[in-house]
């Protein structure tokens, strides 16, 4: 079972709607997935309780729960998932420690400003003191819609720090439209722009994550 891990501190940078967009695509294309709600806010696990589809499983774990993290995990690769998506709180935390260290990807999503990019410090270096330099990648969030300094700016500086995966995501109505009714990107809007990148990005994710060279 791959494990993806949605971490930043920095609130409101698209954790939580990534984790859920990504689950859905990822499930559509064959993986049997569980996306885990690792942030006491709950939201992630909040949606999945809103969402008539069994697939992806949505569930939550608890502060004490989280300490057994690697075997939760084990149990569910067990169970037969192949993917699971961890969604973490916007803060350091032991659990968001563990939920990185678990992940074969670590996926810091930063919105195309100064103050995230650089907020994104601190999480990168919790990655490198855990010698996880390879397993870590930025997603671009919330970009203007069309050709702009600004995202290609941030884009640059991220470079600099590590990774940056692809397609950046353009910041559109589809993504909170689809979250409050329960839904992926992919599902409620299949044929928008938002549906195109998220899938793309899967792919990309899917790709990184089996060693193939992007
Ligand atoms: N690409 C996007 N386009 C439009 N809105 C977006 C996009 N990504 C995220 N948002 C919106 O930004 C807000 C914050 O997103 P989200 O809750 O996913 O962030 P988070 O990193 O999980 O935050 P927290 O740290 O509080 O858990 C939400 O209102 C969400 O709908
Ligand atoms: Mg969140």
């Amino acid at each position: 079972m791959r494990t993806i891990t949605f971490v930043t501190q920095k609130g409101g940078a698209g954790k939580t709607t990534l984790a859920a967009s990504i689950a859905v695509a990822a499930a559509a294309s064959g993986e049997k997935v569980v996306a885990l709600d690792l942030d006491p806010q709950g939201s992630l696990w909040a949606w999945g309780e809103s969402r008539a589809a069994d697939e992806p499983a949505v569930d939550r774990l608890t502060a004490a729960q989280l300490a057994k993290l690697p075997a939760i995990l084990a149990s569910l690769e067990r169970e037969g998932f192949t993917l699971a998506i961890l969604d973490t709180a916007g803060v350091e935390s032991t659990g968001g420690n563990l939920a990185m260290r678990e992940a074969a990807l670590c996926l810091i999503p930063a919105r195309p400003t100064k103050l995230d990019i650089q907020a994104t410090k601190p999480t990168v270096e919790a990655l490198m003191r855990m010698e996880m330099r390879d397993r870590f990648a930025f997603v671009l969030n919330q970009c203007p819609p069309g050709r702009n300094s600004r995202s290609t700016e941030a884009a640059q500086g991220l470079s600099m720090l590590g990774v940056l995966a692809t397609p950046t995501m353009t910041q559109r109505a589809d993504h909170q439209d689809a979250l409050a009714s329960g839904l992926g990107v992919t599902e409620y809007a299949p044929d928008g722009k938002a549906a195109d990148e998220v899938r793309a990005l899967w792919q990309w994710i899917d790709r990184k994550t089996k060693g193939v060279p992007a």
